[in-house]
């Protein structure tokens, strides 16, 4: 079910800086900040020939990933995510084996414009999967 790995995102305090320094230590290829009010976060990709790296900073202090930079104020490693053929059929492929999905369970669009969910962390070690409909 597993099509494609899309992205890895990491959660930073200042999403200014963070893009500053990829472009100042590697000359990288940093999108222009883009805001999503549903999400509660801003987010630059940071671009490479076969995937991306997503720079993820709280809107505010009810942004999911606030909580997170609590626990690293330094920023960390917050989710992969990897792209599926049917994200509905995965989706209820996955309930039935008894896998949890985050929030309401249907898929919403993200910042790519396409459906994403994300998958319960404690049923993957610890690790945040996000999947897309390709
Ligand atoms: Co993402």
């Amino acid at each position: 079910m597993l099509k494609k790995f899309n992205h890895l995102a990491i959660a930073v305090k200042n999403i200014k800086k963070a893009s500053e320094m990829y472009k100042h230590a590697f000359d990288a290829k940093v999108s222009s900040p883009k805001s999503y009010p549903r999400h509660g976060v801003k987010v630059v990709f940071v671009e490479m020939d076969n995937s991306k790296i997503e720079l993820m900073e709280p809107l505010d202090d009810n942004s999911p990933i606030s909580n997170f930079l609590k626990k690293h104020p330094d920023g960390g490693i917050h989710h992969i995510c990897v792209e599926v053929e049917n994200i509905h059929k995965v989706r209820d492929n996955l309930i039935e084996k008894g896998f949890r999905i985050l929030g309401d369970g249907q898929p919403k669009i993200g910042a790519h414009e396409k459906l994403v969910l994300f998958l319960h962390p404690k049923d993957f070690n610890n690790t945040l999967i996000e999947l897309e409909q390709e």
